[in-house]
């Protein structure tokens, strides 16, 4: 029996996924999403070139293996046709390699408004979504009224326009003024016939009869566990399960199929939107973070807020998730610091606490480890024996921190910029 490994963000999303899911993947027969949809941005460098994907597994450039857009994705055909046009003219054709489960849901043009609308609405408590239309497609999934990749090859038309209409009142309540969808409607049929080129798959059975034959699976996940629909910091998180028990869910595999959970971080904290963040830094030292790490979305340009590590955060995120394996990113960008801090535990009304409490909106304040800095540059080093002492230490102090080793640390953003321990 083959294995499903897992590789999620334990952080509030962006911590590198894409370029470890790409390192991972000659390790594997198969790459699969599990949740989320184009509100993920995912980079991959190598060679000199560089991608952002947004639904397509990061899986693509490693060879002819499978990739697969699992059930508890959804998808926006617009968006989906866009991605795989991008990387045609770069010479990459996915059309053999890109499988799509039947189950995954779509993203209509209507759920985009919906999306805005309900950001307005919120007014100053607005989440700060990417609106992609991510909450009102989830939204319909579970009140049982969304639409299906599946439906495209049954009456889609009229399940369509139910939905339309459906949406349309919806927004009218709202308040808001209906723009002309004769476009958009077009570009959307037009890229239903584009998504028709690929092949639909049950996914579940795809994939449970890969792992029968013994074949090795790489779940991808997208966003992170701080913004889990259940365990992040609700409300303000995103509309899925990102945490390790979605892939079981959004790709049909029993629990005891699940292998190794690689939780990826970065030496330091980001979240983009709003929302709390315990570690945020508002002073020069935040500004140095952003600068350094290049902090702006990889799909909205949105700039990143950034902090110190937070590692009650991630010691809750680690429980949740079991991982197993932790892998360390943007270890470079913290080079140029004389000293670096972690939050060890937070000071809540005077109490010091090392478990993560039910709500972080209230008044917290971090509790902070110093360590010594390198100040070196990482982005060099290939073997591990050669690391400057200062580091090793930092990631010492992590490990005993987290009780979890630290197999991959990456000392820059291209492929080769992996040290594997
Ligand atoms: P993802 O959403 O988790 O895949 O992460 P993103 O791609 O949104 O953001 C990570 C950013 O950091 C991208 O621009 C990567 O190219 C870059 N990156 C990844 N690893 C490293 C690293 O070790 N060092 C530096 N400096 N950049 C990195
Ligand atoms: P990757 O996969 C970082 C954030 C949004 C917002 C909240 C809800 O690249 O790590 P949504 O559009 O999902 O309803 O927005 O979640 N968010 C992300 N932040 N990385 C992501 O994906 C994100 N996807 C959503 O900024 O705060
Ligand atoms: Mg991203």
């Amino acid at each position: 029996m083959g294995k499903v490994d897992v590789l999620l963000g334990l952080q509030w999303g962006d911590e590198g996924k894409g370029k470890i899911v790409d390192v991972l993947t000659p390790n594997y027969d198969m790459v699969a999403r599990f949740q989320g949809g184009p509100n993920a941005g995912h980079t991959l460098e190598f060679a000199g070139e560089k991608y952002v994907l947004r639904s397509i597994p990061s899986g693509i450039f490693q060879g002819d293996k499978v990739n697969l857009i699992g059930n508890g994705v959804v998808l926006d055909p617009i968006l989906f046709r866009e991605e795989v046009e991008g990387l045609l003219k770069c010479g990459h054709k996915l059309t053999e390699r890109l499988v799509i489960s039947r189950k995954a849901h779509l993203i209509l043009p209507t759920h985009r408004l919906l999306d805005a609308a309900g950001e307005v609405a919120l007014g100053a408590t607005k989440i700060g979504t990417t609106g992609k239309g991510i909450g009102p497609t989830y939204t319909d999934k579970v009140a049982r009224r969304g639409l299906r990749v599946g439906d495209i090859e049954l009456d889609f038309q009229e399940r369509y326009s139910r939905a339309k209409q459906r949406h349309l009142s919806m927004l009218r309540g709202m308040g808001v003024e209906i723009p002309d969808l004769t476009e958009v409607e077009k570009t959307f049929f037009e890229a239903v016939e584009y998504l028709r080129t690929f092949r639909f798959v049950d996914s579940e059975f795809e994939i449970n009869n890969a792992l029968r034959t013994g074949k090795k699976i790489l779940a991808e996940g997208a966003q992170g566990s701080m913004l889990d629909i259940d365990f992040g910091s609700y409300p303000f998180v995103t509309s899925s399960n990102t945490i390790c028990a979605g892939s079981c869910i959004g790709l049909g595999v029993a629990p005891h199929q699940i292998g190794d959970v690689y939780g990826i971080f970065k030496a330091y904290c980001t979240r983009v939107g709003e929302g709390p963040f315990p570690t945020e830094l508002f002073d020069e030292t935040g500004k140095l973070l952003a600068e350094r790490g290049h902090e702006f979305g990889s799909v909205t340009g949105r700039p990143r807020r950034c902090g110190w590590i937070d590692l009650v955060a991630l010691r809750y995120t680690i429980m949740i998730n079991g991982v197993t394996k932790l892998i360390m990113m943007k270890s470079d960008v913290l080079d140029t610091f004389s000293t670096i801090k972690a939050c060890r535990a937070y000071k809540i009304d005077g109490i010091e606490t090392r478990n993560f409490p039910y709500s972080i909106e209230q008044t917290i304040e971090p509790v902070y480890d110093t360590l010594p800095g390198w100040n070196c540059d990482l982005t060099a080093y290939e073997r591990e024996s050669d690391l400057p002492k200062e580091f090793l230490a930092y990631v010492a102090y992590l490990e005993q921190e987290l009780e979890v080793p630290i197999t991959v640390l990456s000392v820059g953003p291209d492929r080769k910029q992996t040290i594997v321990r």
